[in-house]
């Protein structure tokens, strides 16, 4: 798989009792996978993400409930994502700029990373992520 901002659809294995999404790393997801996270009970209004990060990449799956996410290369390019679908994600790179916003009141955003937290590979300064992307 490459390394670019691309969403992924995941197979469905439903049968008469419901469905069930499957994600492994390194075969659903280009990555192996050593955190998750989930954000809920964001209003409407709130902001999250406005960060890079210099290692980390991720999958981001709205399993319930929808949300959108913008994402900026630094460069000059951005675009809009909607996650709607327990069975779409988005895969983000490393060293994107990305803000996820517009959550409804059930959103769910799960997040698969390839790497454990580590505060100090996050970017929260826009320009900074410019000047580092950039150099
Ligand atoms: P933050 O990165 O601001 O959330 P998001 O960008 O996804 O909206 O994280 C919120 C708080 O949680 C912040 O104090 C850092 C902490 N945190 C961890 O301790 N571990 C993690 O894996 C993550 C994603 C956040």
């Amino acid at each position: 798989m490459d390394k670019n901002v691309k969403m992924l659809d995941f197979t469905q294995r439903g049968d008469e009792r419901g469905r069930l999404v499957v994600v492994e790393g390194m075969k659903d997801v280009p990555f192996d996978i050593k955190r998750i996270f989930y954000i809920y009970g964001s209003d409407k209004d709130v902001v999250r993400g406005q960060h890079a990060n210099r290692r980390s990449e991720f999958v981001l799956i709205n399993v319930a409930g929808h949300s959108k996410v913008k994402v900026m290369d630094g460069k000059g390019n951005e675009a809009v994502f909607t996650l709607n679908r327990p069975h779409t994600g988005i895969y983000l790179p490393n060293m994107v700029w990305k803000d996820m916003y517009d959550f409804s009141d059930d959103s769910v955003l799960l997040v698969l990373a390839s790497e454990h937290y580590d505060a100090s590979e996050y970017i929260r300064d826009y320009e900074e992520f410019v000047k580092e992307v950039n150099s």
